[in-house]
Parts: structure tokens; sequence; C-alpha cells
């Protein structure tokens, strides 16, 4: 064989792969322990401790026809969420959980050296999409009190500025953020403003609203939160009316939404009673292991409008303590860049009672003994 044929054949996984992917940093949990613990306790993710709505389960049970592809344009679950969400279902791109819908809008607006905004600490997600579709995402931190530096965002804007992305209430730090920082915004940048609200039914408000005032923004939402369905993947964003000819084009056939998911979806949206009852308990427990983490001495729980709290240690960098509680068999997370000003942190999800008593009670256990240690 020539050496031209020979180069020709050659299999390079390095020359294949876009050149946006290779620096890539991992999406990925927290480090298992080595030695598995016995018993787990997930508060890493921020899922919901309890199941959905019964009434999904019924739904789910009765999908029978699993070798049909589900509706063509998922309409059924559009217009479900559109009754939800008080919008027609012809301005709902739904996605297999939010991730999938963030996608869909980076497939939509990202060329290569196009600029996203974003305002760190925040959701890793934005900008491994960004990224990994060949944009920058610029960051313009949020300030000491993790609110939007709302004149920066704006004076960050160029002519590569194609989406500015918000998280309200913001993961990991769990706040709300200035309504009139977000006013101004919208109100004046010339790009596509998308705020995530995944935690938004925690918080008990929507930027929805303000969608009929101005024509750039997009509210972005997932049922993996409040409705309990992670792992049924649901996701779906209300978009401007003048973008949805474009989304059509580049939203997933199908939306990526099974027939099964769909209808748990469905389901579960429409049992408002379940939901509500389930997001008030989740904010009472919350409360609940706040007070708990007040009681232990130096840690300081941060004030949350989420399903989860983001909690001051008495040390420098929590990664030992985080590894030491994991070890134990309680996850939670760990943001380590020192630029993000919380690594002093955990970021804990409200589980069952039980589970953010045992949290609370090894995390004690956990400090007092890196206490006697020094
Ligand atoms: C702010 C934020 N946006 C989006 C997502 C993704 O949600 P989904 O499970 O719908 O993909 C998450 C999940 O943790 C999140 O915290």
């Amino acid at each position: 064989m020539s050496q031209s044929v020979a180069s020709r054949t050659t299999f390079d996984p390095e020359k294949l792969v876009r050149a946006a992917i290779h620096h890539l940093p991992l999406y990925t949990r927290e480090e298992a322990p080595v030695e598995k613990p016995a018993r787990a306790v997930r508060l890493d993710w921020n899922e919901s401790p309890y199941g959905p709505s019964p009434r999904a389960l019924e739904a789910l049970a009765a999908v029978a026809t699993h070798n049909r592809y589900p509706e063509f344009d998922a309409w059924a679950l559009r217009d479900a969420i559109g009754r939800y969400a008080g919008v027609p279902a012809n301005r709902i791109v739904a996605g297999a959980g939010l991730d999938n819908v963030l996608e869909t809008l980076m497939l939509l607006l990202i060329d290569h050296g196009d600029r996203v905004i974003i305002s760190e600490p925040t959701f890793m997600v934005y900008e491994l999409l960004v990224r990994g579709h060949g944009g920058e995402s610029v960051n313009v931190p949020l300030d000491r009190d993790f609110q939007l530096d709302a004149r920066g965002i704006l004076d960050a804007i160029d002519d590569r500025t194609k989406l500015i992305m918000i998280c309200n209430p913001n993961n990991p730090t769990g706040n709300l953020l200035s309504p009139d920082a977000i006013e101004q915004i919208v109100a004046n940048a010339p790009c596509l403003v998308a705020i995530d609200e995944a935690y938004a039914e925690f918080a008990g408000g929507s930027y929805r609203d303000m969608m009929d005032e101005h024509p750039n923004l997009a509210v972005l939402r997932t049922l993996s939160k409040f409705a309990g369905l992670a792992g049924m993947r649901v996701g779906y964003g209300i978009f401007p009316e003048s973008l949805m000819p474009y989304l059509m084009r580049v939203m997933p056939g199908f939306c990526n939404v099974s027939a099964a998911a769909s209808a748990a979806a469905i389901a579960a949206l429409a049992d408002g009673e379940y939901n509500r009852a389930t997001i008030t308990r989740i904010i009472s427990d919350r409360e609940t292991l706040a007070e708990r983490l007040r009681q232990i001495p130096g840690v300081e729980p941060l004030p949350s409008a989420t399903n989860f709290l983001l909690v001051r240690l008495p040390v420098t960098n929590a990664e030992t303590v985080v590894r030491a509680l994991a070890s134990r068999g309680v996850y939670v997370r760990h943001f380590g860049n020192p630029a993000f000003g919380i690594a002093d942190c955990l970021r804990v999800s409200i589980g069952t009672p039980d589970d953010n008593a045992i949290f609370a009670e090894q995390l004690e256990q956990v400090l007092k003994a890196k206490e006697q240690a020094v």
C-alpha cells in the first residue's frame, strides 16, 4: 500500500473531531469515592426527591404504542405546555430536557465566532454548549451579592453578540436576580435575551409576561425540577413569534421527546394541586434545613428561591468537605473555580426530610473532625 493511501485510510479522531470540541471541559458529577458507601443520599443534581404526580405515573403506564413514533411536532405536549404557561402552543419549543432546548437555541443562533454573554457563577452547560458550537462565551460576572451587572452586560455587546443568557433564580447561587437589572438588559439589548427559569416554580414568578412588550425575550423552563420528571427529560422554551419559523427548522423531529415522556408531562402539568403541594413541601423543608445548618458553627446557608441551598462553610476550599461527605455516601456539589467566589461553599439539593437530616448530621461530623485535625 502506498504511503498516501495508508494516510488516507488511517482513522484519526483528532482530525475528525471539530476543533471546538478538543478543549471542551467535561460536564461530570463529583468524583465517586473509591470505596462505594453502603447508602447513597443524592443531593447533587437538584432533582425532586418525590416522584411526579400519580396521574403522570398512570399516564405513563397507559402508553401502549412503543412501536410507533410519537406525534411528529409534539403538538399535544406543546399545547399542554402552552395552556400551563399561558401562551399559544405555536410559541413553544419542547425538547428532551431544557438542555436539549438550549442546544436547539445554539443551533439556531451560533456560527463560528459568535458570542453569548453569560454571568458566572451560573449553569455551566451554557458555556459548554456555546463553545461546543464554535461560539465564544463572554463572562460578565455576577457581583459580590450574586446580582447581574446590567451596565457591564450592555457594554459587552458587540456585533457578534447573539444571545444573553440569564438564569433566574440562578444556579448554583440560588438567589433571584434583581428585576430592574433584567428589565434594563431586555429593554436595551439588540440581541436575544433568554431567561432560564428552571427553578421558577419554587420562586413563584416568571418573566413570561414581559415577552408581550419585548420581542427579544425568550423564557426557558423544565419539568425536571418542580414536576419530578428529571428522568423523563422534558423541557421547553417560550419564544418570540418572529423566531418560530426559524426554530421550526431546527427543532428536532418529534422534539426528541418520547411518547412516554410526553404522556407523563401532559398529565403532570394538569395536576396543579399535586405540583403546588410538592413545591410547598420542598420550600418548607428547605427552610427547616437552613435553620438546622445555621446551628453548625461557621455554617451559613445563603438565601434561596430554589430547591437547593448554597451553603458557606468555615473553610477556604470546600472540596475536601464535599469529598468526605461523598465517602460517607452523601453527594453534594462544589464549584471550585476561585473566580466564582464560592470555593468555600457547597450546593445541596433539598431532599426528603430524612435525607436532609442525614446531610446536616454528616456535615456537622465532617467539620468537627476537620477542626480536631488542625
Ligand atoms: C439552570 C438550569 N437550566 C437547565 C437545566 C437542565 O434541565 P433539564 O433537566 O430540563 O435538562 C438545569 C438542570 O440542572 C438547570 O439547573
